[in-house]
């Protein structure tokens, strides 16, 4: 894992975009909660927030700061890497990755943009960076990601960076509301990299 860390849990570019690493300080949350306390929850819904935060979005900078700390000893410290995106010095969004050696898998962790943000191959422009690093520095063979069987806009982003679609698991995410939703499962190998 050593070599993950080195090569994920640190602050990145692309063209358009910084990635930084935010600790879950007081400074920080003021940040991200500035950044999203006027967003539409509705625009949220497919957003997975930690187990504790069944809502699309943090309502009050004391929920962004504790759900901080939450994604930090749930997804961070075990074997994940965290990034909050900047754009000309704003912060404009959440990604994420999940490193598995023993399988040499990674898998994608929670991701939105703000509204503003989205539809301009942000997210693909991240995916170009993180296939890069994964691939050619740190040697995985698999990468998975996967959506909410409706996201229409998160498939379309998955497929447009050539991902293939593996299949559909049924009934697997419990939405905040009660209701269940299937999951769409995508996968790119090493020896499909760069084809
Ligand atoms: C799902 C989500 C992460 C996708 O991110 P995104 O940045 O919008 O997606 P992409 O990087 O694929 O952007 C591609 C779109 O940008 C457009 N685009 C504009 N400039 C572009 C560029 N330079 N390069 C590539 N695409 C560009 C493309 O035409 C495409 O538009 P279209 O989807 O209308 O055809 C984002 O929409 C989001 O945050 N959604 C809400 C949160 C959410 O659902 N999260 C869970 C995801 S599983």
């Amino acid at each position: 894992m050593e070599n993950f860390y080195k090569l994920f849990r640190r602050d990145l570019k692309t063209k358009r975009l910084e990635l930084r690493v935010l600790e879950p300080t007081e400074e920080n949350a003021r940040l991200v909660w500035d950044a999203i306390k006027n967003e539409n929850p509705t625009n949220f819904k497919y957003v997975n927030w930690t187990p504790e935060y069944k809502k699309p979005l943090p309502e009050s900078f004391e929920e962004t700061l504790k759900q901080m700390k939450q994604e930090q000893e749930r997804d961070v410290i075990p074997n994940g890497a965290v990034w909050y995106v900047f754009h000309d010095g704003k912060l404009i969004g959440h990604h994420g990755v999940f490193y598995f050696d023993n399988n040499k898998s990674m898998q994608s962790g929670n991701v939105w943009f703000v509204k503003s943000a989205q539809g301009q191959g942000f997210n693909q422009e991240i995916w170009s960076l993180l296939m890069k690093k994964a691939f050619e520095e740190l040697g995985a063979n698999r990468i998975m990601r996967q959506c909410m069987a409706d996201n229409k806009q998160s498939q379309k982003s998955i497929s447009g960076s050539g991902f293939h679609l593996d299949g559909r698991v049924r009934a697997s995410t419990m939405m905040p509301d009660g209701t269940f939703m299937d999951q769409l499962v995508f996968t790119k190998l090493a020896n499909e990299y760069g084809k």
